[in-house]
């Protein structure tokens, strides 16, 4: 080796030890920092562990941009300078080809996936084909020919690869000039010509997605309560956030499990998607075409709730996690049950829940509803009425409302999380009459554009925000007949319906926030000003996150629904913040939720006026009962968590010789074993801590 190849390595080694620290001027030469990459992430329920991971010094592979599935052969078996990494361009991201790389892994180091600037053609989704198969209400006790959509497979095109376990890191790469770079690099220096084996310096990638959870949540669990009595440091945590809740008549939330005289009718959408990458969940049809509905139909209910107070009261909820078997509605249902919320399940009269509806063929919308439960003959006579103020909701507008046949379960609904606990009356509204119509579902491509979302050239970001789009007038239909027939079901009058309309301004603009970009003028009004660094301009991720903090969706749904269902009141800034009461009520504190948000300026002025909102709106804890029961291994509630990691990023540079790559390999293996030492030495002695430290409570009993 000439001594400048040394010097390289000598600083390399650098390098790997102090990374980023003492080895600029070499590194700038070699590497090229990958500036946007989103990776697919560790999860962990009961039994499994899903997603994907690095080594902890970041996998470092010869890069292969894969051209056809033939072209696989290359890399996992006649490629001479394994470990490979493989470029994939979209079409490529299958079943097929991922497991085939799965299966050989030993010479796979990792895949980045060039996410496409326009929607496939065919469909693609990484769910599975029955989506939370075994926490709905169908299992073998409620009816065996119902369980494991034995009837009807709801997500026919789900190919499951978002519930395979990886054991390389799988990155998302956006189709720009930083992956040309990558294409340039395979193309001038990895490229085998008629089969010949490319010479060095040979082009590298490596990325860094290191997971510190293994195994299982009930491991993951112990290791963070291990692992608290040295440092607080947590290896995984959670999925969940908070739903977020509102209801026509102001209810006492200070007085949890409180039997009411009056019933409550549940309004529910979804407020949550996924897809296989971490954080690109647009969930357009998936969460936001029922979310959005709910939020117009609220909005269009303000005057007349309001006016004409019917019997029943409304209760708007919003729930998060549902994806990962149905964490928000089964944490409502279980608050509800132990009188922790403030309405008792005994108070629900029925649930209407608004599902995927933002895909109508022929303006048709489909009622499905539970054939178990209406087996009773009361809940049947509940539950046809619904359905019949929905026609007649539906009645003289461009909805028509059918019924899927009556044999047919439900489709994956929070509504079913309800009817695990008891036989309560509810229909769930969808676009579909079986299978979803959605060839997206729960994938980075149910976006704008599959909801055809179209804005004319030219417009600036505010013109769009203000475009009314086919799709607003569509899902404004939708919620006009879903207020109605709320309107009718709370027990209110035919008279008051014609007034009850949605506005397809404010669903357009919705739409707008939601799947092109939340950081607009009219989303700003709504925001306290220290929420505004929530706003972004992109869609917004409906991936639910860990429950140690608040997602971008739940707080926008939480100031939305505020202002949509809400009045202005006239109090000060620090009476607002402080919860204080205001003139007209007492206690108020108990009943209502007052926020500031910092409003719009004036057309001469920057500087911004807020004001106080007082609404009903209130979030609830949407976190799986089995963390605050501590049953890890529970069978009937999400037990689902995400690993925590240190860092994601992903760099290419030239690999100057095979015994180079060996020595980088080599000290990345030692960096990796001194790690399992130290970890060993430290869970060791922290066992010794852990039991030492509980001797005496133990003694005591
Ligand atoms: C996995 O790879 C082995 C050889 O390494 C092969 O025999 C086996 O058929 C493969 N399995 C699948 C499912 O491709
Ligand atoms: C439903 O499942 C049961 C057993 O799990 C099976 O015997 C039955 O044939 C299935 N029915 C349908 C319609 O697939
Ligand atoms: C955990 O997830 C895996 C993969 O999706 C699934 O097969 C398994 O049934 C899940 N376990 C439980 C207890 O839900
Ligand atoms: C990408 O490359 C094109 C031409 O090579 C250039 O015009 C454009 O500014 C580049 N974009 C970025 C974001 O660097
Ligand atoms: C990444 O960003 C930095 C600065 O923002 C830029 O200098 C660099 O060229 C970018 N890398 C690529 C591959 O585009
Ligand atoms: C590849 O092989 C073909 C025929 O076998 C030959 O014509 C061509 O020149 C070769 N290309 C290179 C770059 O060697
Ligand atoms: C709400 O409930 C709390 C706790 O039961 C009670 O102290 C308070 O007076 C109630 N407020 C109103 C307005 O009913
Ligand atoms: C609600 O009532 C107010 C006046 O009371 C009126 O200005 C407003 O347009 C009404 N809104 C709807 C949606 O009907
Ligand atoms: C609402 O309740 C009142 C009093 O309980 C009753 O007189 C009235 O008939 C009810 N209205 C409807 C529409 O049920
Ligand atoms: C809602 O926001 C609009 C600004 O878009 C504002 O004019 C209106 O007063 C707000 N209403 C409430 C109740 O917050
Ligand atoms: C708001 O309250 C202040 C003092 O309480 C009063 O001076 C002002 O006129 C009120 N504004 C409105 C719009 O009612
Ligand atoms: C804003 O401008 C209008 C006329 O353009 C003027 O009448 C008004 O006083 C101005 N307001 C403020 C707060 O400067």
């Amino acid at each position: 080796m000439d001594p400048l190849s040394n010097k390289r390595i000598v600083n390399l080694l650098l390098c790997w030890f102090f990374i980023g620290v003492s080895c600029n001027s070499v590194e700038k030469k070699i590497y090229v920092h990958l500036n946007y990459t989103v990776p697919c992430v560790r999860l962990l329920n009961a039994t499994h562990q899903i997603g994907c991971q690095s080594s902890l010094s970041g996998n470092v592979g010869v890069l292969h941009v894969l051209e056809s599935e033939e072209n696989l052969d290359w890399v996992l078996k006649t490629g001479r300078n394994p470990p490979y990494l493989v470029i994939l361009e979209s079409p490529l991201f299958t079943r097929s080809i991922m497991m085939k790389l799965k299966n050989g892994s030993g010479r796979v180091a990792g895949v980045a996936v060039v996410a496409p600037n326009s929607n496939p053609l065919e469909g693609f989704s990484p769910h599975t084909t029955c989506p939370n198969e075994n926490t709905g209400v169908y299992s073998e006790n409620y009816d065996p020919t119902m369980a494991h959509c034995n009837v009807t497979k709801w997500n026919p095109l789900g190919n499951g690869l978002a519930y395979e376990e990886f054991d390389f890191p799988i990155f998302s790469l956006k189709d720009d000039n930083e992956t040309q770079i990558i294409r340039q690099c395979y193309l001038d220096h990895n490229r085998p010509v008629n089969g010949s084996t490319p010479q060095y310096p040979l082009c590298a990638m490596q990325l860094y997605s290191h997971m510190s959870a293994v195994t299982d949540t009930a491991t993951c669990m112990r290791r963070n309560d291990i692992n608290f009595s040295i440092s607080p440091e947590m290896v995984c945590d959670p999925l969940g956030d908070y739903n977020v809740w509102a209801s026509t008549r102001p209810i006492n939330n200070t007085e949890k499990g409180h039997k009411m005289w009056e019933s409550v009718v549940i309004a529910a959408a979804r407020l949550d998607s996924r897809s296989f990458f971490f954080d690109i969940a647009p969930g357009a049809e998936s969460g936001a075409s029922g979310f959005v509905t709910l939020l117009a139909a609220a909005h269009a209910l303000r005057n007349a709730t309001q006016q004409a107070q019917p019997n029943r009261t409304i209760l708007y909820t919003f729930f998060q996690g549902e994806t990962f078997d149905y964490i928000g509605s089964s944490r409502m249902v279980y608050d509800m049950q132990n009188s922790q919320f403030a309405v008792d399940l005994d108070n629900v009269h029925s649930v209407l829940e608004i599902g995927q509806v933002g895909l109508r063929a022929d303006s048709k919308l489909w009622v499905h509803s539970d054939p178990v439960s209406r087996r009773n003959s009361s809940v049947d006579e509940e539950v046809a009425k619904l359905i019949a103020n929905l026609k007649l909701a539906a009645d003289k507008s461009n909805v028509s409302v059918n019924e899927p046949s009556s044999s047919q379960p439900l489709p994956p609904s929070s509504f079913q999380r309800f009817l695990r606990a008891r036989s309560i009356p509810g229909v769930v509204l969808e676009d579909h009459q079986s299978a979803f119509t959605n060839r997206f579902y729960e994938s980075m491509y149910d976006n704008a554009e599959y909801l055809n979302m179209s804005y004319p050239p030219n417009l600036t970001p505010e013109e769009q925000l203000e475009y009314v789009t086919e799709t607003a007038k569509a899902l404004t239909e939708v919620a006009t007949t879903v207020a109605r027939a709320l309107y009718m079901q709370a027990g209110g009058g035919e008279p008051q319906l014609s007034s009850i309309s949605a506005d397809p301004n404010i669903v357009t603009r919705l739409l707008y926030g939601f799947l092109v970009r939340s950081n607009n003028s009219w989303f700003q009004q709504l925001l306290p000003s220290d929420l505004m660094s929530q706003l972004a301009n992109r869609p917004t991720n409906l991936y639910v996150g860990v429950s140690q903090q608040f997602s971008e969706p739940t707080l926008l749904v939480q100031h939305l629904l505020a202002n949509l269902t809400g009045s202005v009141v006239n109090v000060t800034q620090d009476d607002c913040q402080n919860q204080r009461q205001d003139e007209n009520d007492k206690e108020n504190k108990h009943i209502y939720y007052y926020m500031w948000v910092q409003g719009a300026a004036p057309p001469n002025s920057t500087q911004r006026e807020g004001f106080c909102i007082r609404s009903t709106v209130r979030l609830s804890k949407a976190l799986s009962p089995a963390f605050d029961l501590r049953e890890y291994t529970s069978k009937d509630y999400s037990t689902w968590t995400e690993s925590r990691w240190k860092s994601i990023k992903g760099r290419i540079f030239l690999v100057a010789s095979h015994d180079l790559e060996m020595l980088t390999l080599g000290v990345g293996f030692a960096v990796l074993l001194t790690s399992f030492v130290l970890t060993y030495v430290i869970s060791s002695k922290a066992d010794m801590l852990f039991s030492s430290g509980r001797e005496p409570t133990t003694a005591t009993y």
